[in-house]
C-alpha cells in the first residue's frame, strides 16, 4: 500500500477498505506516514467526505490506537456524558454526582480543553487540593465506593485522535461530520463506559452552530456507538445563549455548587436533570430485569417502568433531596479538595478584582453573541491558547442579564472576574459588544425577540437505535418545574 494511493482514491471520490484505514492510521501513529501526506488526506475528506463503513472502519481503528479503560471491575452500569462544548457548560458537575445518586456508576475521563474556559478538569482544579490524576486502582475503587470519579484522560487514550485532531487543527480540516464524530466516539469507546449519552450543543456559541448539521452529528455519533456495540443516545441542546449565569472556571463551580443545593439557574438545573434522567434510562433498559445486582443500585424493583416520565422523577427527587450534593461532596473530599471552600464557594475567587459592566441603554436585551461572552471570559484569563499554558482560576464572567429581559440604562449587565486588572478593559468592551438591544417602543405587545425565537432547551432526541424525536417546547425535561 502507498499513503499517494489512499490520498488519490480519496481525492477522486472513492471509499477506502477497512484495511486500507487500519494501514493509514497504524502507519501514521507509528510515524511511517508524514504530516504533509496526512494533511492531504484530510483536505480531500473535507472535499470528498466518507461512507458510514469508513467512519466506523476509522472510529475502531483510533479507539484501539492506544489504551481502553477497562471498567470490568466497577460493580454496577457505568455510564457516561458527553457534551460537544459550549459557553458556561458546568453541566458535568451537576450531573455526574447526581447519576451517581441515582446509583449509576460514573468513571469519567475528561479533558483540559483549548476553549472559552478550562475543560471540567480545569474547572475542579479550581477547588484547592482538588487531584484530577489518580492511580487506575484508586480510580476505580472511588467509584465502586461513592459511584464517581473524575479524573484527568490519560495521555495514552487514543493518540491517533491526539496526533490527527492536532493536524486538523492547523490545516483547516477539522469541520467535517465523519473526522468529528470518529474523534469524539472514539474517545468515548475507548474510557470504556457500557452506556453514553451525548449533548450535541447548538447555536451561535456551539461547536456546530447550525441545528441540521448538528442533528447529523448526532445520528452519525449514535450509530458509531450501535457499531461498536455500545448503546449510545444524543440530545440536541441549546446553546445560543450561555448555559447558566457564570463562565469561567471557580465561577462555574460555585454555579455547579448552588445547583447541587437546589438554588442553580432554571436551565442548568433543567438540562442536568434531563440528562441525568436520560442516562438512568438507558441504563435500566440495558440490564435485564432479572439481573438486579447490575442495575442501578436505586432501581431494584424488576417491574420499574424507565419511562422517561418515571427517571426525570427519580432524578428530580436525587437533586431535591441533597444526595447528588453530598455525592459531589464525597468526591471532592475523595480527590483531596478542601471542603472548606464548598462551604463558602466565595472563596474559590479569592481576592479577584471584580468590574460592573451596566447597560448602555434602556432596551429588551435581544440576543447575546454566546461565543464572544466565551471570548471575553478568555480576554479575563479563564481559557487558553495552548495546551499546558495557566488559567486564572478565578477569571470569568457571572451575567446578570440574559436575553429575553428588559433592562434599564445602568443596570448591571454583568460583572467581570480577573486576578489581573490589565485585561479588564479589553473583556469589558468585547463583553458590551456582545449585548444586543432593541428598543423597548419597538415591542408594542410587551414580547421580547429572544422570547419568541430563542431554541427550547432541549431541541431534539436520537434514540439508542436511531430514531430521532423533535421536542416541543412542552417537553417534559423542559418544563421540569424547579
Ligand atoms: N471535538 C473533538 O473531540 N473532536 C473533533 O474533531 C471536534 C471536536
Amino acid at each position: 500500500m502507498d499513503m499517494c494511493d489512499l490520498i488519490h482514491l480519496k481525492k477522486s471520490g472513492q471509499a477506502l477498505t477497512a484495511a486500507d484505514w487500519t494501514w493509514m492510521i497504524e502507519g501514521y501513529v507509528a510515524g511511517r506516514i508524514p504530516d504533509y501526506q496526512m494533511a492531504a488526506f484530510l483536505m480531500a475528506v473535507c472535499f470528498q467526505g466518507m461512507t458510514e463503513a469508513e467512519t466506523i472502519a476509522l472510529t475502531r481503528q483510533m479507539t484501539g490506537s492506544g489504551d481502553c479503560l477497562d471498567l470490568s471491575s466497577i460493580q454496577g452500569v457505568t455510564s457516561d456524558k458527553h457534551s460537544t462544548g459550549g459557553v458556561g457548560d458546568k453541566t458535568t458537575l451537576v450531573v455526574a454526582p447526581l447519576a451517581a445518586a441515582l446509583g449509576l456508576k460514573v468513571a469519567k475521563m475528561s479533558g483540559r480543553s483549548l476553549g472559552h474556559t478550562g475543560g471540567t478538569v480545569d474547572k475542579l482544579e479550581s477547588i484547592p487540593g482538588f487531584c484530577s490524576e489518580l492511580a487506575p486502582e484508586r480510580f476505580e475503587e472511588q467509584v465502586n465506593d461513592i459511584g464517581l470519579a473524575v479524573i484527568a484522560q490519560s495521555g495514552h487514550l487514543v493518540p491517533a485522535d491526539k496526533k490527527l485532531y492536532a493536524l486538523r487543527d492547523v490545516t483547516d480540516t477539522v469541520d467535517s461530520l465523519p473526522l468529528i464524530a470518529s474523534s469524539i466516539m472514539s474517545k468515548k469507546l475507548a474510557a470504556g463506559a457500557a452506556t453514553i449519552v451525548l449533548d450535541v450543543k447548538c447555536g451561535n456559541g456551539a461547536f456546530m452552530k447550525d441545528p441540521d448539521q448538528a442533528l447529523k452529528l448526532a445520528q452519525l455519533m449514535v450509530r458509531l456507538g450501535q457499531a461498536a456495540g455500545r448503546p449510545v443516545t444524543a440530545f440536541l441542546t441549546a446553546m445560543d445563549r450561555p448555559l447558566g449565569q457564570a463562565v469561567g472556571n471557580a465561577v462555574e463551580v460555585q454555579e455547579a455548587i448552588a445547583t447541587l443545593q437546589n438554588q442553580g439557574p432554571a436551565d442548568l438545573t433543567r438540562l442536568s436533570i434531563g440528562l441525568a434522567a436520560e442516562m438512568l434510562q438507558l441504563a435500566t433498559r440495558l440490564t435485564h430485569p432479572a439481573d438486579l445486582a447490575s442495575r442501578p443500585a436505586q432501581i431494584t424493583d424488576p417491574a420499574w417502568p424507565a419511562t422517561p416520565a418515571a427517571c426525570l422523577r427519580k432524578a428530580q427527587e436525587a437533586l431535591r433531596s441533597g444526595q447528588a450534593w453530598l455525592r459531589f461532596r464525597q468526591m471532592v473530599q475523595a480527590q483531596g479538595g478542601d471542603l472548606a471552600y464548598l462551604d463558602r464557594p466565595e472563596r474559590l475567587v479569592g481576592q479577584a478584582q471584580r468590574q460592573t459592566l451596566t447597560a448602555p441603554v434602556d432596551g429588551w436585551f435581544d440576543w447575546i453573541d454566546t461565543e464572544g461572552v466565551g471570548l471575553a471570559a478568555k480576554a479575563l484569563g479563564a481559557g487558553r491558547s495552548q495546551l499546558g499554558e495557566a488559567l486564572d482560576p478565578a477569571a470569568g464572567i457571572i451575567l446578570r442579564a440574559k436575553p429575553g429581559m428588559a433592562v434599564r440604562q445602568g443596570q448591571p449587565l454583568a460583572e467581570l472576574l480577573t486576578s489581573s486588572p490589565s485585561r479588564l478593559a479589553e473583556a469589558r468592551e468585547r463583553l458590551l459588544a456582545c449585548c444586543h438591544f432593541v428598543p423597548l417602543a419597538s415591542k408594542p405587545d410587551s414580547k421580547p425577540v429572544a422570547c419568541t425565537q430563542a431554541l427550547p432547551l432541549f431541541i431534539a432526541r436520537v434514540s439508542s437505535d436511531g430514531q430521532t424525536e423533535t421536542l416541543p417546547a412542552h417537553y417534559p425535561a423542559n418544563e421540569v418545574n424547579i
